[in-house]
């Protein structure tokens, strides 16, 4: 017997954990940052609902319809040779994103250690010094494993359901005190004051990559949680909370951040320095600065261990669905692996002169090559794959169908005679792949 989630709120608890994570806190305010502030946000915004809820509905929907993976699945829906390759690339970008996701997330177990004893360490020292990055990252590693071998319910929603909730807390204090800073209101007209003169291709194809990563959309993470869930719930339904809870968590950190930026007028120079540097220098300039920092990394390590987990689980899950190997027998040696190849990132940063200036495809540093290449092109490549297979080349209403299990309205006429099913075989074979084609085409060509 497969294992359930022991409840729809358990469920969205747990893809809202997937989907909320570094990518909320660290990319999405850089994002807007770098591309002129509220017009990304409007883009980001179009790309959650255009291309967020249909995708989000097709991943859940599958992993329910076949109980299994997004491995098994493509196998059991009659995938080809070519289209059999895409859940292999999914469990390769989630092992390869793991590993220096890791790196990042340790970053802040980091973070909060020196918060918790009052130190305060320059972000350029923290990530080139070995003896921080190696066993940080091998910490959070030591985590995700610990959780996901446990299974569905003992492990990972339990997980889910203390962390969260407390993940929101911390986020909407933060977000008052923050409010409450001298000349925040400039920080908060940066982030909803559109200057439509900024929408640019270039902002497109961030916001849109920004998009599909935040929620987890693209590699089956969804799939797989998806083929845990019980034919009473509703995808519809479960779709709209996760979506507008990693959309709140996004709009939070904005909340946080730039009315601090402002009040302090700083101008953040890189994406990961962004959290890192600056932040820890606003707070030892606040009242209270010490608890602010304290409680902003254990919300970003909660944050990120929650995605961790899901990265974990699309490769475990996948792994056991076709194999008789238990689950513990997988993580243990799968974490082996991830810690192997997260010692290169982790070292990439300054610590070891060769993996911090390799370079390619214009990138530099081991890290973000990787997280060029898996993280952005590959990410992108495996989820138009996605829904060229459903849309094309598997009978796209039998996922329909089962997204209708569960929903009642799902079929039923809304506006002008269209239906949620319609609209979803619509988006699913047109809408999709041509925004991403579009996107990979500014991007690429
Ligand atoms: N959504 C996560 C984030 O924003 C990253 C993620 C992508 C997790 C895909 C799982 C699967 O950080």
């Amino acid at each position: 017997m497969r294992e359930n989630f022991s409840s729809k709120l358990g469920f969205i608890l747990t893809a809202a954990g997937s989907a909320v994570g570094l990518g909320n806190i660290c990319r999405f305010p850089y994002g807007v940052n770098e591309n002129g502030g509220a017009a990304f946000l409007l883009v980001y915004l179009f790309c959650v609902i255009i291309i967020g809820f249909p995708f989000m509905w097709l991943e859940i929907g599958l992993g329910r319809m076949t109980g299994k993976g997004m491995s098994a699945a493509f196998e059991k829906t009659g995938a080809n040779w070519f289209f059999k390759l895409n859940p292999l690339l999914a469990l390769i970008i989630s092992f390869i994103i793991l590993s220096y996701y890791s790196v990042i997330a340790g970053w802040c177990l980091g973070y909060l250690g020196l918060s918790l004893v009052d130190k305060h360490e320059d972000f350029g020292n923290f990530v080139s010094n070995a003896n921080y990055t190696v066993p940080s990252a091998l910490a959070f590693i030591l985590l995700v494993v610990w959780i996901v071998r446990s299974g569905v319910k003992a492990g990972i929603e339990r997980a889910s359901k203390i962390m969260m909730p407390l993940l929101f807390v911390i986020l909407i204090g933060m977000a008052i005190y923050s409010l409450s800073l001298p000349n925040a209101y400039k920080g908060v007209e940066f982030l909803f004051h559109v200057d439509f003169s900024k929408i640019t291709p270039n902002l497109l194809v961030s916001a849109f990559g920004q998009a599909l990563f935040s929620l987890s959309l693209g590699i089956g993470g969804l799939t797989i949680y998806g083929s845990y869930l019980s034919k009473k719930d509703n995808i519809v339904s479960i779709s709209f909370w996760v979506i507008l809870m990693d959309t709140l968590v996004a709009l939070l950190a904005g909340l946080i951040i730039f009315p601090a930026v402002f009040s302090f007028g700083i101008s953040p120079k890189s994406e990961l320095a962004f959290t890192f540097n600056v932040l820890p220098e606003i707070f030892s300039s606040m009242p209270y600065g010490y608890v602010l920092s304290v409680l902003f990394f254990l919300l970003l390590a909660l944050a990120a261990l929650t995605s961790g987990i899901s990265f974990f689980e699309i490769l475990v899950g996948n792994i056991t669905d076709k194999s008789q190997i238990s689950r513990k027998k997988v993580s243990y040696l799968l974490g082996i692996f991830v810690a192997l190849l997260a010692i290169p990132s982790a070292l990439s940063t300054g610590a070891n002169a060769w993996f911090s200036s390799v370079s390619l495809f214009g990138k530099s540093g081991f890290l973000d090559i990787l997280d060029h290449t898996f993280g952005t092109v590959l990410f992108i490549v495996s989820a138009a794959m996605t829904s060229i297979y459903v849309g094309w080349f598997m009978p796209t209403k039998e996922v329909a169908e089962e997204i209708s299990v569960g929903c009642s309205m799902f079929a039923k006429p809304l506006f002008l005679g269209v239906s949620l099913y319609k609209v979803f075989i619509f988006s699913v074979k047109f809408i999709i792949p041509i925004l991403i084609a579009f996107v990979f085409a500014q991007k690429f060509l």
